[in-house]
């Protein structure tokens, strides 16, 4: 949550490079952004100047701020204080010579508010975050007897405001006197970039793309004081030096850009069938050491946020269908209470597309106390999660910029599913049955199926209400599609497992009431196309998705059948009717309101 881009080097054009930066990162946060920059030619003032904004990015310019070669920025995703130019960051200090951007919540701020408003200090906006501005200013105000001493005293005054802050944080500060951005980290992403004659933070790694592959992720507490030259990497609380742990992006440029495609999430719906391809022909090595020791431990978790979540959910089927495994699943904001009952040997397997999903990440922690193994299938490589894994398996997504997770879902139940062969021993099985999710896949994104799914869209777009039903897998299927629709296209949707509809739901059903049915051709068949029927018989008008047309459908949807793998294809027709109506809407599918990429906090 937040984007963060930082640069200091030989250019003047900082201020420029991070615009640009933020714009390859607003996919975290767009409520409002905003870029501070310490011009080259200190004005007699000599202070910092900040453009700040409310509302997305889009064409925006820094041509009006000077030039200078140490700048930084942010797009925000509003905790504290409305969303306003002013609670927008940068925020700065009452002498204008420090500012911070923060990505966290400072949850200790109103008693130091008080405290500062009592030393004198000024307030202008609402927001946690000014408060860190204020605690610098203080502290600088005490260790810096001499100007000599400006820039040692800078980084002390950094520390001691980062140690006096409660709660999960990420905050970088800059300073007139000093050449460096000071950073320091707490449950909030940061990553440091390594150029040459310059030197980057960022709060996610695709936006250092462009610049540097070699990025040090920063680990709790860790604090590093970046200036054109040099690294440096400490503890924030005992100062003892940290050498850096240089990792290589594997990432291209051109991945993290959206090249022919409108938006993201389009790039990134048309991108599945190749990766698919992919997993299955790639080595298995991975799956089949995961699968080996999930199969000895008694009691197995798999635990995920949102579509993660509904990862999770999907391969809690596969493995019982596949390998005669029960393997638990739950969500990450509710699974405190599960914790207790998984024994030692128990192994816990976490799914994140970021990696740094706190919900997720404090079931990690918590279960690593218990001595509980962890594994993870994570996307972005070196993430938090990542790092706290005993095992991990890259998902290989690629960058995934739309806010609506699509192809780091496919990627990771089609893992799960090679693991759940792995561990029944046919680990050739679930690769033929990727490749056939893969061509299915492939179909229902040709240009003839899109016209279709666009069509459909076109007439469902002034609706209020979805009800999208399918029992086992495909009731997981319709989980996700509901979300899908739900969070890019406002529709509000629900997921039901079909057999459920007349404990409830059916009540809502009236004449024209929307129902979209996952029906592959598997055991569930007939009793998913009685559940329609009812629908039906009551006026809702019935979607079908399935390989084979019926009566009962209104709106027929084919999806090829590739056995247990149809989820996949099915999810798929799910995401491009999600986008569609979307666009039919007039939205924004990459940047939905209210919500961001990579939800850093609780
Ligand atoms: C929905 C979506 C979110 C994420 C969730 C977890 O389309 O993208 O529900 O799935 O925030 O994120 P990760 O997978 O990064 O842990």
């Amino acid at each position: 949550m937040c984007g963060i881009f930082g640069y200091i080097g030989d250019k003047k054009t900082a201020p420029r490079m991070v615009l640009a930066g933020l714009k390859t990162l607003e996919y975290r946060g767009y409520d409002s952004w905003g870029v501070a920059v310490v011009p080259s030619k200190q004005s007699t003032n000599n202070t910092i100047v900040v453009k700040k904004k409310a509302g997305k990015i889009g064409d925006a310019t820094v041509n009006d701020l000077p030039e200078g070669s140490l700048a930084f920025g942010h797009t925000r995703w509003a905790t504290h204080g409305g969303v306003t130019d002013k609670n927008a960051h940068p925020h700065l200090d009452c002498s204008k010579t420090v500012a911070v951007i923060h990505n966290g919540i400072v949850e200790n701020y109103e008693t130091l508010r008080n405290e500062l408003i009592k030393k004198g200090h000024r307030f202008v906006s609402e927001t946690d975050t000014e408060v860190i501005a204020h605690l610098v200013e203080e502290y600088l105000k005490k260790f810096s007897v001499l100007p000599r001493d400006a820039a040692p005293a800078f980084s002390k005054a950094v520390q001691a405001t980062f140690k006096d802050l409660e709660g999960l944080n990420a905050i970088i500060v800059i300073n007139t006197a000093a050449e460096e951005m000071v950073a320091a980290r707490n449950g909030s992403p940061l990553v440091v970039g390594f150029g040459h004659g310059e030197n980057f933070l960022a709060s996610d790694p695709a936006a250092l793309l462009p610049y540097t592959k070699q990025v040090h992720f920063l680990e709790d507490d860790e604090m590093v004081i970046v200036s054109k030259g040099s690294i440096h990497i400490f503890h924030a609380h005992t100062g003892e030096r940290v050498r850096p742990r240089k990792q290589l992006l594997t990432w291209t440029t051109e991945e993290a850009e959206k090249g022919k495609y409108p938006f993201f999430m389009l790039k990134e719906i048309h991108e599945q069938a190749g990766l698919l391809s992919e997993i299955a022909s790639e080595s298995p090595e991975q799956s089949i050491l995961i699968a080996k020791e999930l199969k000895k431990a008694p009691r197995v978790y798999l635990v995920g946020a949102g579509t993660s979540a509904h990862a999770a959910r999907s391969a809690s089927y596969f493995f019982s269908l596949v390998a005669n495994k029960l393997v638990n699943y739950g969500i990450a904001s509710e699974f405190d209470h599960r914790l207790s009952v998984i024994p030692e040997n128990g192994a816990l397997m976490a799914l994140s597309q970021s990696g740094e999903t706190m919900d997720l990440l404090e079931v990690v922690k918590k279960a690593k106390e218990k001595n509980i193994k962890i594994f993870s299938l994570v996307n972005v490589v070196g993430s938090t999660l990542w790092r706290m894994s005993d095992e991990h398996l890259a998902i290989g997504a690629g960058p995934e910029k739309g806010v609506a997770s699509t192809k780091a879902f496919i990627t990771k139940i089609a893992h799960l599913l090679l693991i759940a062969y792995a561990m029944a021993g046919d680990i050739k099985g679930g690769q033929k049955s990727l490749v056939r999710a893969a061509k299915a896949t492939k179909e229902v994104t040709s240009k003839a199926y899109t016209q279709t799914i666009m069509k459909l869209a076109k007439k469902l777009k002034d609706e209020q209400h979805l009800y999208i039903i399918g029992h086992g897998l495909s009731y997981c299927a319709a989980l996700e599609s509901a979300l899908k629709i739900k969070e890019i296209s406002y529709i509000h949707a629900e997921g039901i497992p079909a057999g459920e509809l007349k404990h409830g739901t059916l009540a809502l059903v009236t004449k024209g009431t929307i129902c979209m049915v996952f029906a592959p051709h598997d055991e569930h068949y007939q009793s998913t196309m009685a559940n329609a029927m009812e629908m039906k018989a009551r006026g809702g008008y019935i979607i079908g998705i399935s390989d084979k047309n019926d009566d009962v459908f209104d709106e027929f949807l084919q999806v090829p059948d590739a056995g247990i793998a149809t989820i996949i294809p099915n999810i798929v027709v799910a995401q491009l009717l999600a986008y569609y109506l979307t666009i039919e809407r007039g939205f924004d599918p990459d940047m939905p309101r209210n919500l961001a990429k990579s939800v850093t906090v609780k």
